[in-house]
Protein backbone atom coordinates (compact mmCIF):
# COMPACT_ATOMS: atom_id res chain seq x y z
CA UNK A 1 0.00 0.00 0.00
CA UNK A 2 1.25 3.33 -0.62
CA UNK A 3 0.12 6.85 0.75
CA UNK A 4 -1.98 7.17 -2.22
CA UNK A 5 -5.98 8.49 -2.45
CA UNK A 6 -6.38 4.81 -2.59
CA UNK A 7 -5.26 4.04 0.63
CA UNK A 8 -7.07 7.66 1.75
CA UNK A 9 -9.83 6.17 0.36
CA UNK A 10 -9.81 3.14 1.89
CA UNK A 11 -9.19 4.77 5.61
CA UNK A 12 -10.06 2.92 8.58
CA UNK A 13 -13.55 3.93 9.98
CA UNK A 14 -15.04 5.15 6.24
CA UNK A 15 -17.96 2.81 6.41
CA UNK A 16 -19.96 2.94 3.40
CA UNK A 17 -22.56 5.49 3.73
CA UNK A 18 -25.58 4.68 1.63
CA UNK A 19 -27.14 8.22 0.28
CA UNK A 20 -30.93 8.23 0.47
CA UNK A 21 -33.04 7.85 -2.37
CA UNK A 22 -34.56 10.68 -4.66
CA UNK A 23 -37.84 12.24 -3.54
CA UNK A 24 -39.09 11.05 -6.96
CA UNK A 25 -42.50 12.10 -5.93
CA UNK A 26 -41.49 15.54 -6.12
CA UNK A 27 -40.28 15.59 -9.58
CA UNK A 28 -43.11 14.43 -10.96
CA UNK A 29 -45.39 16.38 -9.13
CA UNK A 30 -43.27 19.68 -10.65
CA UNK A 31 -43.77 17.79 -13.93
CA UNK A 32 -47.36 17.47 -13.45
CA UNK A 33 -47.59 21.17 -12.49
CA UNK A 34 -45.46 22.26 -15.87
CA UNK A 35 -47.92 20.12 -17.95
CA UNK A 36 -50.89 21.22 -16.50
CA UNK A 37 -49.52 24.58 -17.05
CA UNK A 38 -48.88 24.36 -20.63
CA UNK A 39 -52.21 23.07 -21.24
CA UNK A 40 -53.97 25.69 -19.07
CA UNK A 41 -51.29 28.57 -20.02
CA UNK A 42 -52.30 29.01 -16.05
CA UNK A 43 -48.94 30.88 -14.49
CA UNK A 44 -49.83 29.47 -10.97
CA UNK A 45 -49.20 25.97 -12.40
CA UNK A 46 -45.63 26.78 -13.62
CA UNK A 47 -44.75 28.94 -10.31
CA UNK A 48 -46.16 26.04 -8.34
CA UNK A 49 -43.97 23.72 -10.37
CA UNK A 50 -40.93 25.66 -9.62
CA UNK A 51 -41.65 25.84 -5.96
CA UNK A 52 -42.32 21.93 -5.87
CA UNK A 53 -38.82 21.44 -7.59
CA UNK A 54 -36.97 23.37 -5.23
CA UNK A 55 -38.78 21.92 -2.28
CA UNK A 56 -37.68 18.63 -3.72
CA UNK A 57 -34.30 19.45 -3.72
CA UNK A 58 -33.91 21.20 -0.35
CA UNK A 59 -35.45 18.07 1.08
CA UNK A 60 -33.22 16.09 -0.28
CA UNK A 61 -30.22 17.79 0.75
CA UNK A 62 -31.63 17.78 4.20
CA UNK A 63 -32.17 13.69 4.16
CA UNK A 64 -28.83 13.43 3.18
CA UNK A 65 -26.94 15.59 6.19
CA UNK A 66 -29.45 13.83 8.03
CA UNK A 67 -28.40 10.57 6.79
CA UNK A 68 -24.75 11.02 7.06
CA UNK A 69 -24.84 12.37 10.68
CA UNK A 70 -26.27 9.59 11.33
CA UNK A 71 -23.98 7.41 9.58
CA UNK A 72 -21.31 9.63 11.41
CA UNK A 73 -22.41 8.72 14.94
CA UNK A 74 -23.00 5.10 14.15
CA UNK A 75 -19.44 4.80 13.09
CA UNK A 76 -16.96 3.80 16.15
CA UNK A 77 -13.87 6.05 16.07
CA UNK A 78 -11.29 3.57 15.24
CA UNK A 79 -8.34 5.14 16.75
CA UNK A 80 -10.06 6.12 19.71
CA UNK A 81 -11.28 2.38 19.90
CA UNK A 82 -7.85 1.15 19.57
CA UNK A 83 -6.98 3.14 22.37
CA UNK A 84 -9.03 2.04 24.42
CA UNK A 85 -8.71 -1.50 24.16
CA UNK A 86 -5.00 -1.18 24.56
CA UNK A 87 -5.87 0.58 27.63
CA UNK A 88 -7.81 -2.00 29.38
CA UNK A 89 -5.56 -5.08 27.47
CA UNK A 90 -2.67 -3.50 29.29
CA UNK A 91 -4.64 -3.07 32.46
CA UNK A 92 -5.69 -6.51 32.43
CA UNK A 93 -2.06 -8.16 31.90
CA UNK A 94 -0.27 -5.32 34.78
CA UNK A 95 1.53 -3.63 31.89
CA UNK A 96 2.20 -0.03 31.96
CA UNK A 97 0.01 2.12 30.67
CA UNK A 98 0.61 2.60 27.09
CA UNK A 99 1.05 5.88 25.61
CA UNK A 100 -0.55 7.62 22.88
CA UNK A 101 1.36 8.29 19.72
CA UNK A 102 0.06 9.74 16.08
CA UNK A 103 -2.48 6.92 14.89
CA UNK A 104 -1.99 4.93 18.17
CA UNK A 105 -0.65 3.83 20.94
CA UNK A 106 2.83 2.59 22.10
CA UNK A 107 2.88 -0.53 24.73
CA UNK A 108 5.51 -1.93 26.94
CA UNK A 109 4.45 -5.56 26.73
CA UNK A 110 8.08 -6.60 28.01
CA UNK A 111 7.84 -9.88 26.42
CA UNK A 112 11.13 -11.78 25.14
CA UNK A 113 11.02 -10.92 21.44
CA UNK A 114 7.88 -8.37 21.67
CA UNK A 115 9.42 -6.06 24.23
CA UNK A 116 7.33 -3.04 22.64
CA UNK A 117 4.06 -2.94 20.57
CA UNK A 118 2.98 -0.22 18.55
CA UNK A 119 -0.79 -0.84 17.94
CA UNK A 120 -2.16 1.88 15.56
CA UNK A 121 -4.81 2.05 12.11
CA UNK A 122 -3.96 2.48 8.73
CA UNK A 123 -3.87 5.97 8.93
CA UNK A 124 -1.20 6.75 5.57
CA UNK A 125 0.14 9.60 7.17
CA UNK A 126 0.70 7.94 10.98
CA UNK A 127 1.19 4.43 9.72
CA UNK A 128 4.43 5.13 7.36
CA UNK A 129 6.73 6.22 10.29
CA UNK A 130 5.35 3.89 12.92
CA UNK A 131 6.59 1.52 10.37
CA UNK A 132 10.01 2.91 10.38
CA UNK A 133 10.24 3.06 13.48
CA UNK A 134 9.48 -0.56 14.32
CA UNK A 135 11.55 -1.79 11.55
CA UNK A 136 14.63 -0.27 13.69
CA UNK A 137 13.44 -1.23 16.93
CA UNK A 138 14.41 -4.74 18.26
CA UNK A 139 11.71 -6.75 19.62
CA UNK A 140 9.39 -4.62 18.51
CA UNK A 141 5.69 -5.35 16.94
CA UNK A 142 3.17 -3.75 15.22
CA UNK A 143 -0.75 -4.48 14.72
CA UNK A 144 -2.57 -2.69 12.21
CA UNK A 145 -6.11 -2.02 12.59
CA UNK A 146 -7.78 -1.94 9.35
CA UNK A 147 -11.09 -2.65 7.40
CA UNK A 148 -8.38 -3.78 4.11
CA UNK A 149 -5.42 -6.54 5.37
CA UNK A 150 -4.48 -7.18 2.02
CA UNK A 151 -3.78 -3.21 0.82
CA UNK A 152 -1.66 -3.26 4.39
CA UNK A 153 0.10 -6.17 4.41
CA UNK A 154 2.28 -5.12 0.89
CA UNK A 155 3.14 -1.77 2.60
CA UNK A 156 4.13 -3.96 5.90
CA UNK A 157 6.83 -5.82 3.91
CA UNK A 158 7.92 -2.52 1.97
CA UNK A 159 8.99 -1.23 5.10
CA UNK A 160 10.71 -4.33 6.07
CA UNK A 161 8.22 -5.90 8.72
CA UNK A 162 7.04 -9.58 7.98
CA UNK A 163 2.95 -10.01 8.55
CA UNK A 164 1.13 -13.35 9.82
CA UNK A 165 -1.10 -14.74 7.56
CA UNK A 166 -3.57 -15.38 10.82
CA UNK A 167 -5.42 -11.65 11.64
CA UNK A 168 -7.02 -10.98 14.72
CA UNK A 169 -10.75 -9.24 14.98
CA UNK A 170 -11.45 -6.26 17.10
CA UNK A 171 -14.65 -6.43 17.79
CA UNK A 172 -17.21 -4.68 20.54
CA UNK A 173 -20.51 -4.74 22.04
CA UNK A 174 -22.91 -2.99 24.04
CA UNK A 175 -22.49 -5.23 26.90
CA UNK A 176 -26.35 -5.34 27.28
CA UNK A 177 -26.78 -6.90 23.78
CA UNK A 178 -24.49 -9.62 24.66
CA UNK A 179 -26.60 -13.39 24.38
CA UNK A 180 -26.11 -15.00 28.17
CA UNK A 181 -25.42 -18.42 27.70
CA UNK A 182 -25.78 -20.91 31.13
CA UNK A 183 -23.18 -22.55 32.28
CA UNK A 184 -23.57 -26.28 31.31
CA UNK A 185 -24.41 -29.31 34.27
CA UNK A 186 -21.20 -30.43 35.64
CA UNK A 187 -18.87 -27.68 35.98
CA UNK A 188 -18.88 -24.53 38.78
CA UNK A 189 -17.44 -20.62 38.17
CA UNK A 190 -15.67 -18.34 40.43
CA UNK A 191 -15.25 -15.05 39.85
CA UNK A 192 -11.74 -13.52 41.47
CA UNK A 193 -11.92 -9.49 41.60
CA UNK A 194 -8.47 -7.32 42.08
CA UNK A 195 -9.79 -3.68 41.42
CA UNK A 196 -11.20 -3.56 38.23
CA UNK A 197 -9.64 -7.04 36.89
CA UNK A 198 -12.13 -9.92 37.11
CA UNK A 199 -11.16 -13.18 36.51
CA UNK A 200 -13.02 -16.00 36.09
CA UNK A 201 -12.46 -19.82 36.62
CA UNK A 202 -14.43 -22.30 35.48
CA UNK A 203 -14.12 -25.64 37.37
CA UNK A 204 -15.19 -29.13 36.35
CA UNK A 205 -17.11 -30.94 39.11
CA UNK A 206 -15.69 -34.37 39.00
CA UNK A 207 -11.66 -34.76 38.81
CA UNK A 208 -10.62 -33.24 42.14
CA UNK A 209 -12.17 -29.51 40.39
CA UNK A 210 -9.64 -29.09 37.90
CA UNK A 211 -9.96 -26.03 35.60
CA UNK A 212 -11.75 -26.25 32.43
CA UNK A 213 -11.66 -22.79 31.30
CA UNK A 214 -10.54 -19.76 32.39
CA UNK A 215 -10.52 -15.88 31.13
CA UNK A 216 -10.35 -12.14 32.75
CA UNK A 217 -12.13 -8.70 31.71
CA UNK A 218 -10.73 -5.62 32.85
CA UNK A 219 -12.52 -2.43 33.50
CA UNK A 220 -11.96 1.24 33.32
CA UNK A 221 -14.73 3.06 33.57
CA UNK A 222 -17.24 1.96 30.87
CA UNK A 223 -15.00 -0.01 29.08
CA UNK A 224 -14.58 -3.63 29.79
CA UNK A 225 -11.93 -5.42 28.00
CA UNK A 226 -12.01 -8.95 27.80
CA UNK A 227 -8.60 -10.86 27.82
CA UNK A 228 -7.06 -14.44 27.51
CA UNK A 229 -10.28 -16.26 27.19
CA UNK A 230 -9.58 -20.27 27.09
CA UNK A 231 -11.30 -23.72 27.34
CA UNK A 232 -8.97 -26.81 28.03
CA UNK A 233 -9.02 -28.76 24.92
CA UNK A 234 -10.76 -31.37 26.67
CA UNK A 235 -13.52 -29.35 27.91
CA UNK A 236 -14.46 -27.15 24.19
CA UNK A 237 -17.61 -27.23 22.22
CA UNK A 238 -20.13 -27.91 25.65
CA UNK A 239 -20.86 -24.15 25.86
CA UNK A 240 -18.20 -22.75 28.71
CA UNK A 241 -16.92 -20.29 26.46
CA UNK A 242 -20.14 -18.26 26.43
CA UNK A 243 -20.87 -19.28 29.60
CA UNK A 244 -17.96 -17.54 30.92
CA UNK A 245 -17.86 -14.49 28.85
CA UNK A 246 -21.81 -14.75 30.57
CA UNK A 247 -20.37 -14.27 33.67
CA UNK A 248 -17.71 -12.09 33.41
CA UNK A 249 -19.85 -9.33 31.39
CA UNK A 250 -22.78 -9.71 34.34
CA UNK A 251 -19.52 -8.85 36.73
CA UNK A 252 -17.97 -6.51 34.70
CA UNK A 253 -21.66 -4.46 33.95
CA UNK A 254 -22.01 -4.82 38.28
CA UNK A 255 -18.58 -2.95 38.10
CA UNK A 256 -20.13 -0.07 35.59
CA UNK A 257 -18.98 -0.88 32.74
CA UNK A 258 -21.14 -0.80 29.25
CA UNK A 259 -18.81 -1.21 26.34
CA UNK A 260 -16.79 -4.94 25.73
CA UNK A 261 -13.74 -4.41 23.49
CA UNK A 262 -11.69 -7.10 23.12
CA UNK A 263 -9.62 -8.65 20.09
CA UNK A 264 -10.31 -12.14 18.88
CA UNK A 265 -8.20 -15.16 17.36
CA UNK A 266 -9.31 -17.09 14.68
CA UNK A 267 -10.59 -19.73 17.09
CA UNK A 268 -12.50 -17.02 19.67
CA UNK A 269 -14.04 -14.85 16.59
CA UNK A 270 -17.05 -17.06 16.08
CA UNK A 271 -17.30 -17.47 19.85
CA UNK A 272 -18.17 -13.83 20.43
CA UNK A 273 -20.29 -13.13 17.24
CA UNK A 274 -22.71 -15.73 18.17
CA UNK A 275 -22.36 -14.34 21.49
CA UNK A 276 -23.60 -10.38 19.56
CA UNK A 277 -20.21 -8.82 19.26
CA UNK A 278 -19.34 -6.54 15.93
CA UNK A 279 -16.48 -6.63 14.56
CA UNK A 280 -14.84 -3.45 13.75
CA UNK A 281 -11.65 -3.54 12.20
CA UNK A 282 -9.14 -6.86 11.00
CA UNK A 283 -6.09 -6.45 12.98
CA UNK A 284 -3.21 -7.20 10.61
CA UNK A 285 0.27 -7.97 13.44
CA UNK A 286 3.84 -7.45 12.09
CA UNK A 287 7.59 -7.56 13.48
CA UNK A 288 10.67 -7.14 11.93
CA UNK A 289 11.13 -11.31 13.12
CA UNK A 290 10.22 -14.20 11.17
CA UNK A 291 6.07 -14.83 11.56
CA UNK A 292 4.86 -16.58 14.26
CA UNK A 293 3.61 -19.87 14.27
CA UNK A 294 -0.26 -20.70 14.35
CA UNK A 295 0.15 -22.11 17.82
CA UNK A 296 1.07 -18.56 19.18
CA UNK A 297 -1.49 -15.92 20.67
CA UNK A 298 -0.68 -12.47 20.41
CA UNK A 299 -3.80 -10.59 21.92
CA UNK A 300 -5.46 -13.03 24.08
C1 LIG B 1 -12.27 -20.13 21.61
C2 LIG B 1 -12.54 -21.00 22.82
C3 LIG B 1 -12.33 -20.20 24.09
C4 LIG B 1 -13.97 -21.49 22.76
O1 LIG B 1 -14.26 -22.18 23.97
P1 LIG B 1 -15.46 -23.24 24.09
O2 LIG B 1 -15.58 -23.56 25.53
O3 LIG B 1 -15.25 -24.35 23.17
O4 LIG B 1 -16.67 -22.32 23.62
P2 LIG B 1 -18.20 -22.76 23.49
O5 LIG B 1 -18.33 -24.23 23.75
O6 LIG B 1 -19.02 -21.82 24.29
O7 LIG B 1 -18.47 -22.44 21.98
C5 LIG B 1 -17.63 -22.98 20.99
C6 LIG B 1 -18.46 -23.68 19.96
O8 LIG B 1 -19.06 -24.81 20.55
C7 LIG B 1 -20.45 -24.82 20.27
N1 LIG B 1 -21.14 -25.42 21.40
C8 LIG B 1 -21.54 -24.82 22.52
N2 LIG B 1 -22.16 -25.71 23.31
C9 LIG B 1 -22.14 -26.89 22.68
C10 LIG B 1 -22.58 -28.18 22.98
N3 LIG B 1 -23.21 -28.44 24.11
N4 LIG B 1 -22.36 -29.16 22.09
C11 LIG B 1 -21.70 -28.91 20.94
N5 LIG B 1 -21.25 -27.69 20.57
C12 LIG B 1 -21.47 -26.69 21.44
C13 LIG B 1 -20.79 -23.38 20.12
O9 LIG B 1 -21.94 -23.18 19.33
C14 LIG B 1 -19.60 -22.85 19.42
O10 LIG B 1 -19.70 -23.17 18.06
P3 LIG B 1 -18.91 -22.33 16.97
O11 LIG B 1 -17.45 -22.42 17.32
O12 LIG B 1 -19.26 -23.01 15.69
O13 LIG B 1 -19.45 -20.96 17.12
C15 LIG B 1 -11.60 -22.24 22.84
O14 LIG B 1 -11.66 -22.87 21.59
C16 LIG B 1 -10.14 -21.91 23.14
O15 LIG B 1 -9.75 -21.85 24.30
N6 LIG B 1 -9.31 -21.74 22.09
C17 LIG B 1 -7.89 -21.47 22.25
C18 LIG B 1 -7.63 -20.10 22.87
C19 LIG B 1 -8.33 -19.02 22.11
O16 LIG B 1 -8.15 -18.84 20.90
N7 LIG B 1 -9.15 -18.27 22.83
C20 LIG B 1 -9.93 -17.22 22.26
C21 LIG B 1 -9.23 -15.98 22.46
S1 LIG B 1 -10.00 -14.65 21.57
Amino acid sequence: MSASSEAEERRVGSADVEAPGRIWFGYIAAVGLVVIGAITTDLLAFGLAGVMLVATVLGERYRARVAARLAADRRPDLADLVTRWARGWAFARYFPRPERVAGGVRIEVGEPGRRVEWVAIDEPETLSGLVDTVAATPEAWLSVATADPAGVRPWLLEGGLGSDSQEEALMSIDLVDQVSRDLPDGYAAEIERDGGRITATVRSAGKAGEVAASGRIAVIGADAVVDRIHTEPDHRHRGLGGAMMTVLVAAAREAGATRGILVATEMGEPLYAGLGWQEQARLVIARPATPRTPAESHHQ
